[in-house]
């Protein structure tokens, strides 16, 4: 069986006042949503303490949006493992399309970030995703595919979860329809030696649209944006039918 999970990204969002607003209003709600579904903030590392203080005890788990591949060392800016598992904290994103993007990450910095999640054991969620101009060009198949060798070289499959995120969805509202991301994701599913890593869909998830993507036989959960830094709607996500 795979696991379910249902993660917000949080992304650059949130100070640690808007982070205990977002918790009194999510915790009341996550009552109603059935526990086998994992349940997953990413948070901004300035809110990791206060947050895991907060939800110690609680079935919310904690994940960090980055984690650099040395255990410390000269890396200006930079956060180790090391130092995030002080905080407890189960999950980090590699490899998101905005880190790959405007911070240079390459296939081989993320594959080094994974594997340093991996002895700190944490479980990486690794993104990935092909950009519009791709998808046009009739490459989005070469593209997942190339991502999913680079990035996994010596990865522990028994230790991961992967995030298709088409790059053009992300923050937009156009999402990808779900028959095409499950295709996508099956395409994924079928390149991994692990058949049961679970496989998330991410971009422009919402309430509306939740039920639908999570209908799909190879989808196993989503990792939001936008919609996970308002309490009501992610506890919608997590509760979808
Ligand atoms: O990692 C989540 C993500 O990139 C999707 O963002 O705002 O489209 O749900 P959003």
């Amino acid at each position: 069986m795979r696991q379910i999970i249902i993660a917000g990204n949080w992304k650059m969002h949130k100070t640690q006042t808007e982070s205990l607003e977002f918790l009194q209003g999510f915790l009341s709600h996550l009552e109603d949503t059935p526990e086998e579904r994992e349940t997953v903030l990413c948070v901004p590392f300035t809110c990791l303490n206060f947050m895991s203080k907060n939800l110690h005890g609680s079935r919310v788990k904690l994940g960090a949006q980055n984690i650099h591949w040395a255990d410390q060392g000269a890396f200006t800016g930079e956060i180790s493992g090391e130092m995030l598992k002080e905080f407890g904290i189960n999950y980090v994103i590699v490899g998101h399309s905005e880190r790959r993007q405007y911070f240079g990450e390459t296939d081989e910095t993320v594959n080094a970030r994974l594997l340093a999640a991996q002895k700190h054991g944490l479980t990486p969620i690794l993104c990935v995703g092909e950009s519009k101009a791709q998808r046009d060009a009739g490459e989005t198949e070469a593209v997942i595919s190339a991502q999913i060798e680079k990035d996994l070289v010596n990865v522990d499959q028994n230790n991961l979860v992967i995030a298709y995120e088409p790059i053009w969805a992300i923050g937009t509202g156009d999402t990808c329809e779900a028959a095409e991301a499950n295709r996508v994701i099956g395409l994924i599913r079928s390149q991994l030696t692990n058949k049961n890593v679970t496989i998330q869909y991410g971009g422009s998830v919402n309430p509306k649209n939740v039920d639908e993507i999570m209908a799909q036989p190879e989808i196993d959960g989503a990792l939001v944006g936008g919609a996970s830094l308002d309490p009501e709607s992610f506890a919608r996500l997590v509760n979808y039918q």
